[in-house]
């Protein structure tokens, strides 16, 4: 199973993608943990990715094509895999439509979450994430049992700098001018677009993706 999770910035791909990797056994691939990972490794990824992720824009495609190819490589191939926050751009989804079949894969389902701006910029500017396990928790919604703290691990819980309003704003605009358009191209396309509506509850939004998932698709619950 190749699922694709498509939304704007503070939709809950990360924490929907985060659960349904526990749900099912699949692999989450989320090219903004990987380019944040590669930043703190101090790789050469990760200084080429900063200054376009601080700014809140998008990272140039063959960076992120490459990263990508590399990690569904390594996966074993019966293993489902779930895309968050990629593709973004037309050439990466059409890199990805060459890359899948190397591997013995196609997308079967594309989830669109949304949700109106002025409540993706307050869970944005909520949001806080444990920087060593990646657990994310929103101190308006979902906050930690101790305030900065992580519950998993213990570590201190920082903000993203790219979760400050006007970063935000602007990554409102990208996601609109450069990704919002692949809903066209998988619609016009084979592939199904699961249509999820985000503004709700963490938990409604997780079950109507589950009961999307099952009836849509066939997966086993
Ligand atoms: P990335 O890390 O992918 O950021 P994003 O897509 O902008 O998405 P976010 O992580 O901000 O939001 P989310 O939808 O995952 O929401 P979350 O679950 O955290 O990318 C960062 C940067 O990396 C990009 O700007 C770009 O520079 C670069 N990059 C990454 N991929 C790239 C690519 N393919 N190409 C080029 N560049 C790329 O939830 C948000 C908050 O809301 C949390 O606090 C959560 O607790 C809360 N929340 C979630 N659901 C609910 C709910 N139902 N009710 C209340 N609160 C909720």
């Amino acid at each position: 199973m190749v699922i694709i999770l498509l939304g704007p910035p503070g939709v809950g791909k990360g924490t929907q993608g985060a659960l349904l990797t526990e749900s099912f056994g699949w692999e989450r691939i989320a090219t903004g943990d990987l380019l944040r990972g590669a930043r703190r490794d101090g790789t050469e990824l990760g200084r080429q990715a900063q200054s376009y992720m601080d700014a809140g824009n998008l990272v140039p495609d063959e960076l992120i094509v490459a990263l990508v190819r590399e990690h569904l490589k390594k996966l074993p191939p019966e293993r489902g895999v779930v895309f968050d926050g990629f593709p973004r751009t037309l050439a990466q989804a059409e890199a990805l439509d060459q890359v899948l079949p190397e591997v013995g894969r196609k997308v079967d389902a594309v989830l669109l979450l949304e949700a109106p701006a002025d409540v993706l910029v307050k869970r944005l500017s909520g949001r806080r994430s444990c920087p060593q396990c990646e657990r994310i928790y929103n101190i308006h919604f979902d906050p930690p049992v101790t305030e900065g703290t992580c519950d998993e691990c213990g570590a201190r819980l920082i903000q993203r700098k790219d979760d400050l309003p006007d970063t935000v704003r602007h990554r409102l605009s990208v996601y609109r001018d450069q990704t919002r358009p692949l809903v066209t191209h998988y619609e016009e396309g084979s592939t199904p677009v699961l249509r999820i509506e985000g503004d709700r509850k963490l938990e409604h939004v997780t079950r109507a993706i589950r009961r999307s998932l099952v009836k849509q698709l066939g997966v086993e619950a």
